[in-house]
């Protein structure tokens, strides 16, 4: 029985596994219930009285030996799998997922480029404004119905403080700070307490333009307006000037441009009219010059303002307003290649 063992304690020493399923069949073979070694200890039972101490050592000795080298085998094992998947910087990475810019950021950053071409700067304003730049400065009657409650946001612990309406706000802002020539333009959002559908919102984006020096006419302010409808829409866009009415504006005029869908052939968009709305503009009404502290017999001046959301939609087509607030990624998406 020893000489068996010395036999087993070799071949054991000897054996290997290669993978997995071969170091199963090793324990199988020494280790398990029906194995090698619990069969020697059935037979100890037989071994003469006088060799079962030096037998049942051997069988000690082969049952360590047996759990000692399965136990380097699986390790080996173990081992050699985390080398397999060791780090390969060869590899390409996953895509970052990449966030996009909001459409209606794109746009605004196209028509602050158009205008900075032109030597227009930018100039800031605040969105929480008080009525005196929002509305007094800008030649608004005290009786004017844009002030009604139905149209402003008001603060509500300061009745002269409110939300602003539009961005005119900004031309009192610059003009009672800084003397001509001012050439700037101001993008920002404001407020208006409208309900909110597919058309309308209770806050929206706009950008307003102000050029004030001395000789400045009407002439030029066509001129950079069709400049500036020919780089944002294409070289064969035409503009076309309506008179109107603005309290800050005299003479006022509304601004379309020759349908982008359809060229100008009339289509559903422009209701068959060939022409869609793109802006408000005219000349610096002299009122406004003087409440802002600017000499209207030295100076004058013109002045624009666009609605942000109305050129994102001519430019892409979205038809409901909603979605600009909305933050859908599904919606913000699309805009992914316009970055
Ligand atoms: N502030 C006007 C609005 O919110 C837009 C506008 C019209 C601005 C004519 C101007 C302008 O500067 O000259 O509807």
């Amino acid at each position: 029985m020893i000489e068996r063992i010395n036999g087993l304690l070799e071949e054991i020493k000897n054996s290997t596994a290669a993978n997995a399923d071969e170091l199963e069949a090793l324990r199988l073979k020494y280790l398990s219930k029906k194995g090698i070694v619990n069969d020697l200890m059935a037979q100890f039972r037989e071994v003469p009285a006088e060799q079962k101490r030096e037998v049942g050592v051997k069988i000690n000795e082969l049952k360590n030996a047996a759990q000692e080298h399965f136990n380097s085998l699986k390790e080996l094992l173990a081992n050699k799998e985390e080398e397999q998947c060791e780090i390969d910087l060869t590899r390409p990475s996953s895509p970052t997922v990449l966030g996009t810019r909001h459409p209606l950021s794109i746009v605004r950053n196209e028509i602050v480029d158009i205008f900075a071409r032109l030597g227009f700067s930018i100039a800031n304003g605040v969105e929480v404004e008080d009525d005196w730049h929002v509305f007094s400065s800008m030649n608004f009657a005290e009786d004017h119905p844009a002030r009604d409650m139905q149209d402003t946001f008001f603060v509500e612990a300061h009745p002269d403080i409110i939300l602003r309406t539009h961005t005119s706000s900004v031309q009192s802002r610059v003009m009672e700070t800084s003397q001509p020539p001012i050439r700037i333009i101001a993008p920002g959002r404001v407020y208006r307490n409208e309900a909110i559908s597919y058309r309308a919102h209770c806050f929206f984006h706009q950008l307003e333009g102000l050029y004030v020096d001395k000789n400045v006419s009407f002439t030029d302010l066509k001129q950079v307006l069709l400049l500036f409808a020919q780089e944002m829409f294409g070289k064969d866009t035409k503009i076309r000037l309506r008179p109107s009415y603005f309290p800050f504006t005299e003479p006022s005029a509304e601004m379309d441009i020759s349908c982008n869908i359809c060229g100008g052939k009339g289509c559903p968009f422009c209701k068959n009219t060939g022409w869609v709305e793109i802006l408000g503009c005219g000349m610096v009404d002299p009122n406004v010059l003087e409440l802002c502290g600017i000499d209207s017999k030295e100076y004058s001046g013109y002045a624009f303002g666009m609605g942000i959301e109305r050129i994102t939609n001519l430019k892409y087509q979205v038809k409901d307003l909603r979605l600009f607030s909305e933050n859908d990624v599904r919606f913000l998406k699309l805009f992914e290649s316009a970055n």
